[in-house]
């Protein structure tokens, strides 16, 4: 049977208005750390930024890897499109970048943004289009500590003889060689296990890290050695910031940036409650060290990062103000 015209009208004023499907472009950002963490903090604010300043037209999708070498070659071959790590493994795909990971390089949090904010940091981020990779942003880790199922370390002596897991990263493992420990590389993905095993008595990172991954459950003894500060990096597949228009590309380069400061904000908090919250959950801490008798200990490696890397760039850094 026939519909009246007037009828057609009715029913197609009646029928809601199908809304144009949205083409969305995905960009899936790794990071190693639970998203309730200060590298979490920095990416929820990127893809917040980001999804509101592109109308929508871009889905930002936030997944854990704690494996970042894989992560950063993930980003490399194009199979995701970013990734928050710390400089750890960084230097394997961008040598200059260990000039930062040297240890009692900056004095403090102030010193290292500062530097990482100047010139000097923004070179260095330029450093890593010639290895197929795009630097977008310096984010944080932050400065390392120290902790072990041993002893309360107190001195450098205190180190001699013990298994330290450390990043896959030639300048750390040198500097605790040096200190008379058995550095052991390896991923963050297998450090618990690592330590749970014995294979290892120690590792050190950042009291974020520490609190947020419980490693309190694994450790028994923190000692706020602060012996290297931790970069971390916002790290892009060029291709994919070369496919975006360049009104979105500057959204995105702003977005980067909004989530730099989250993290760094959340680094901040976190090491402000972090010492008595390990306290809490039954850690020792250690909160003074003899800092320079870590740094005289430390003296044949200096020499060698003196020779091996970029004398210069770090002469500059030091002297940064
Ligand atoms: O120790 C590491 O590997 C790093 O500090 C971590 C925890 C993956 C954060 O970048």
């Amino acid at each position: 049977m026939k519909m009246s015209r007037r009828l057609a009208l009715a029913a197609a004023l009646a029928l809601p208005m199908a809304a144009p499907a949205l083409a969305q472009t995905q960009i899936t950002i790794q990071h190693p750390l639970p998203l309730n963490s200060h590298y979490g903090a920095g990416a929820t604010a990127l893809k917040e930024a980001f999804e509101r300043a592109s109308g929508g037209r871009y889905n930002v999708v936030i997944q854990r890897n704690d494996n970042e070498r894989e992560a950063i070659e993930s980003v490399q071959i194009g199979t995701i499109e970013c990734v928050v790590t710390s400089t750890g493994p960084v230097g394997n795909f961008v040598p200059e970048t260990r000039n930062l990971d040297v240890p009692f390089l900056f004095r403090d949090t102030a010193h290292a943004r500062g530097v990482l904010d100047s010139e000097i940091g923004q070179q260095m981020l330029g450093r890593f289009s010639a290895r197929g990779l795009t630097g977008v942003v310096w984010m944080e880790n932050g400065f390392r500590h120290l902790t072990n199922s041993r002893r309360e370390v107190n001195a450098p002596a205190d180190i001699r003889g013990l298994k330290v897991r450390t990043m896959e990263n030639q300048v750390h493992m040198r500097a605790f060689s040096t200190l008379g420990a058995l550095p052991t590389p390896m991923a963050f993905s297998e450090l618990v296990p690592a330590l749970q095993q014995g294979t290892v008595d120690g590792q050190e990172n950042p009291i974020p890290v520490i609190v947020a991954n419980n490693l309190n459950q694994v450790q028994r003894h923190l000692t706020l050695t602060g012996h290297v500060y931790s970069p971390a990096i916002l790290i892009c597949n060029p291709a994919m910031l070369q496919r975006m228009s360049a009104a979105d590309r500057a959204a995105f380069m702003e977005a980067a940036k909004a989530g730099a400061s989250a993290n760094r904000a959340r680094v901040s908090a976190d090491e402000a409650s972090g010492v008595e919250e390990l306290r809490r959950r039954g850690m020792t801490v250690v909160t003074q060290i003899d800092s320079a008798a870590f740094q005289t200990a430390l003296a044949p490696a200096f020499a060698e990062y003196e020779r091996t890397l970029d004398g210069a760039l770090l002469r500059r850094i030091r002297e940064w103000r």
